[in-house]
């Protein structure tokens, strides 16, 4: 396949079989294992086969990802998908952006991080905008080096004081475009269908399978 300017364009299909989800977070492993169900993809997450988690070092969502997958891929020996999510805000030049777990400090304590945020928004002064959105990129890799990555992502605006118990993390102070509540106030099914996750896997599946 070729893109619009004639360059190759590698999209590789998942085979069904073995799938290693280079993540220890077993919530997320699990989350993954639902969606890739109906593929025929038989999941296995990086902590049941002892892989050490790689420092995150990519400097953007999607080096991350390819990151953390080409390595559970080649310590494997089996493809692998890995995911580095977090939240964009615009006035604040895309910041916690990459580091959205890291602005939670050791702690993981997330009101903390929300805080930080509202306080660097109110640094840049009354007119900062509060457009934000939320990335998640994908990467699937492959044991010979292969690689290929998709993001989602949702946008909204942020709220202060944070609103609502459901969810995680910034869920909170997002708003998505088009609702009134939060992430945090919405019903799981309802967030899980509009999520940067959603699209992102939308668009992997439909490469992929
Ligand atoms: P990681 O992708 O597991 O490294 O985590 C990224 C961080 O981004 C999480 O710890 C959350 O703080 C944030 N994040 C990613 N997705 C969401 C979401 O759907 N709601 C709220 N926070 C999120």
């Amino acid at each position: 396949m070729t893109d619009e300017f004639g360059k190759e364009q590698a999209i590789r299909k998942l085979a069904p079989g073995k799938l290693v989800i280079a993540s220890h977070n077993k919530g997320k492993v699990r989350e993954i294992a639902d969606l890739l169900a109906p593929y025929g993809m038989d999941v296995i997450s990086a902590g049941e086969l002892d892989l050490p988690e790689p420092e995150e070092t990519g400097t953007t969502f999607i080096a991350n990802a390819e990151l953390k997958a080409l390595t559970a891929a080649d310590l494997s020996g089996l493809p692998a998908l890995a995911d580095d999510s977090g939240l964009v805000v615009e006035a604040l030049n895309g910041d916690p952006g990459i580091f959205s777990a890291r602005w939670a400090g050791p702690d993981k304590d997330f009101g903390l991080a929300m805080q930080k945020v509202w306080d660097a928004l109110g640094e840049k002064g009354p007119d900062a905008g509060r457009d934000a959105h939320f990335i998640c990129a994908l990467a699937l890799a492959w044991p010979d080096g292969h690689v290929e990555a998709f993001e989602g992502r949702v946008d909204g605006t942020l709220v202060w004081p944070p609103r609502g118990d459901k969810g995680f993390g910034y869920d909170p102070i997002f708003q998505p475009i088009g609702h009134d509540i939060s992430f945090a106030e919405m019903e799981p099914e309802a967030k899980h269908a509009m999520s940067h996750r959603a699209d992102a896997f939308k668009k992997l599946v439909a490469a992929s399978f």
